[in-house]
């Protein structure tokens, strides 16, 4: 029998980058059904298409912005019109803007912190529904290095927010712990993808990586795909409320 048959995910963010492979990496090991939600259509669509074709997982896009609460209620709506339940949730959307700290208004603050961490907290409360009745689930949530070390000056809403998701994992993890739900985050460093594309590092010389990241090269997205999909197996049933560093050792918990 496959790792994931008869188990079903929904993943924000799941149209690109780290949370997209996540999806392939779990359907590639049996996943029956993913919903990836995001806000681009034409991305979503064909996100949806090249994982089903690639691994035969029923996969469906859901056209979702996780910053507005009826959007999200929609989307575990529509989960529940699809598949028999839902057991793994991936919290990965996330935006990471670059902006001087003292410019920084409150509806950017706000903006930043509503995709970034209320999301999170608004997809957990609509997955409960399906998990707490179950007795299982799998939660995880994208956090960041910046979450844990500050991150740079100019992304303080951002490493307020990821910080914040690893706090709130802790919180999660003990409040259901006894209903049978796993609640962990990852900690991913620099990882190519979109997000970074126009950081100054993402193009940094080589000799120049080699000297801030131990391991010496920038992230991939299947460094951070397989240890979401740990967290997401039973591979990792007695692991709850912790953070998993996946930074190639910038930062050593
Ligand atoms: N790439 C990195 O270096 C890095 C490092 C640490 C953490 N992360 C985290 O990993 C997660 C995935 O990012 P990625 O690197 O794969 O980048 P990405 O840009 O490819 O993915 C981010 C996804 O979030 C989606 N998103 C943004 N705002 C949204 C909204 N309002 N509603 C719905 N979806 C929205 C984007 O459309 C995109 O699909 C993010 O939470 C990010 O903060 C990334």
């Amino acid at each position: 029998m496959h790792k994931f048959e008869g188990k079903y995910a929904i993943a924000t963010g799941g149209t690109d980058g780290i949370t997209k492979e996540s999806i392939i990496c779990m359907a590639r090991d049996g996943l029956s059904g993913a919903i990836i939600a995001g806000r681009n259509e034409e991305r979503g669509i064909k996100a949806a298409e090249e994982i089903k074709n690639l691994t035969g997982c029923e996969c469906y896009y859901v056209q979702t912005d996780v910053s507005k609460p009826e959007d999200i209620v929609n989307l575990f709506k529509a989960a529940k019109l699809k598949f028999p339940t839902i057991q793994i949730l991936v919290n990965g959307a996330g935006v990471c803007p670059s902006m001087p700290i003292e410019t920084i208004d409150a509806k950017e603050w706000d903006r930043v912190m509503n995709i970034n961490l209320r999301s999170m907290h608004l997809c957990i409360l609509e997955a409960l529904k399906f998990m707490k009745p179950q007795k299982y689930g799998k939660i995880i949530n994208v956090s960041s290095v910046a979450g844990r070390i500050g991150g740079t000056e100019s992304s303080i809403a951002y490493s307020a927010s990821k910080g914040g998701m690893i706090t709130a994992t802790k919180c999660y993890a003990k409040a259901y712990g006894d209903y049978n739900i796993n609640v962990n985050s990852i900690c991913p460093g620099a990882i190519k993808t979109n997000m970074i594309a126009d950081f100054t590092y993402a193009s940094a010389p080589e000799s120049l990586i080699k000297k801030i990241i131990p391991l010496g090269r920038l992230g991939k997205v299947e460094d951070c795909s397989g240890v979401i999909e740990f967290l997401a197996s039973s591979d990792s049933d007695y692991i709850t409320g912790c953070s998993i560093d996946v930074n190639g050792g910038v930062f050593m918990n």
